[in-house]
């Protein structure tokens, strides 16, 4: 029999994450002989020599190590080297490969949209790595500062923007995470609602303020499970070096984390 795969995800904090979860019941359903554990990790700057010294076959990196996964892997390989930030890491005959699944899951969730005009509210790391997959979309963000970092785009704040016309809006920020904020005053929501076909929050775990304003304008909406859900498929793609049928994985995954 081939030897036990092992995979975990480094974070910190690391216990929240449903990523062991997910996994875990793929490979039982799968009857794949792999686990998916957790590790603690609380100096980025050690994470590949600790993913070198557990002997794992590949690992996901939540907050606040992405930045280190693609600093310090071996090699960085895809949308990773522009984003600049890593959440998977695989094991290639001893030397350790990065990608990052976040932005390419994303892409995948929306894949079946049909839009052209999008814009992406909030300007933090997810954002940043959004608008390297939907290259011509428009930032909107609460204050100036972060707005920088996308010199190239068309970029507002709540003060000026101008621009009411998108078929897709998404929400990257965390307003709505811990508290019942919108990630912007409701009328411009909802100027933006009347126009749009669709909204996605990259939230998981609750139905937030902005997607529950956005069903009432009857607008097609999906959550962050959505995002965490083909972030993992991706992974998992990396994981066993083989092109999965994502839609079918995908309902596995869908299937215990509903559950
Ligand atoms: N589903 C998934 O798989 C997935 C993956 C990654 C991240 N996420 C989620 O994405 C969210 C953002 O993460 P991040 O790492 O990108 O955060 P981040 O880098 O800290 O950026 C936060 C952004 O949110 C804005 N913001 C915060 N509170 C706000 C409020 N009350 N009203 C309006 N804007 C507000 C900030 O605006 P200012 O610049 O004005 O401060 C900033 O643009 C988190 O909720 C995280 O859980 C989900």
């Amino acid at each position: 029999m081939e030897n036990k795969k092992i995979f975990l995800i480094f974070g910190n904090p690391v216990s929240h994450s449903k990523s062991p979860l997910m996994h875990n019941y793929f490979f039982k359903k799968e009857n794949i002989n792999a686990c998916y554990g957790r590790y603690l990790l609380t100096n980025g700057n050690e994470i590949i020599s600790k993913f070198k010294e557990l002997k794992i076959n590949g690992a996901n990196v939540t907050v606040p190590h992405k930045e280190w996964a693609y600093k310090e892997a071996d090699e960085v390989r895809g949308i990773a080297k522009k984003i600049g930030a890593v959440n998977t890491l695989v094991n290639e005959n001893g030397k350790i490969i990065g990608y990052n699944t976040d932005a390419e899951g994303f892409l995948e969730v929306i894949k079946e949209f049909n839009y052209k005009k999008v814009l992406i509210i909030g300007a933090g790391g997810t954002a940043k790595a959004l608008s390297f997959v939907l290259p011509k979309a428009n930032i909107l963000n609460r204050s100036e500062e972060r707005l920088k970092d996308f010199q190239e785009k068309v970029t507002f704040t709540w003060n000026n923007i101008n621009n009411f016309d998108y078929d897709l809006i998404i929400n990257t920020t965390s307003a709505g995470l811990n508290d019942d904020n919108l990630p912007a005053p409701a009328i411009i929501l909802e100027k933006l609602f009347k126009k749009a076909r669709y909204a996605v929050d990259v939230i998981y775990g609750k139905e937030t303020p902005f997607l529950k304003l956005a069903k009432k304008y009857n607008l097609i909406t999906k959550s962050g499970i959505d995002m965490l859900v083909y972030q993992g498929v991706m992974a998992m793609e990396y994981f066993l070096g083989k092109k999965l049928n994502r839609k079918k994985v995908a309902e596995i995954y869908f299937e215990i984390l509903k559950g």
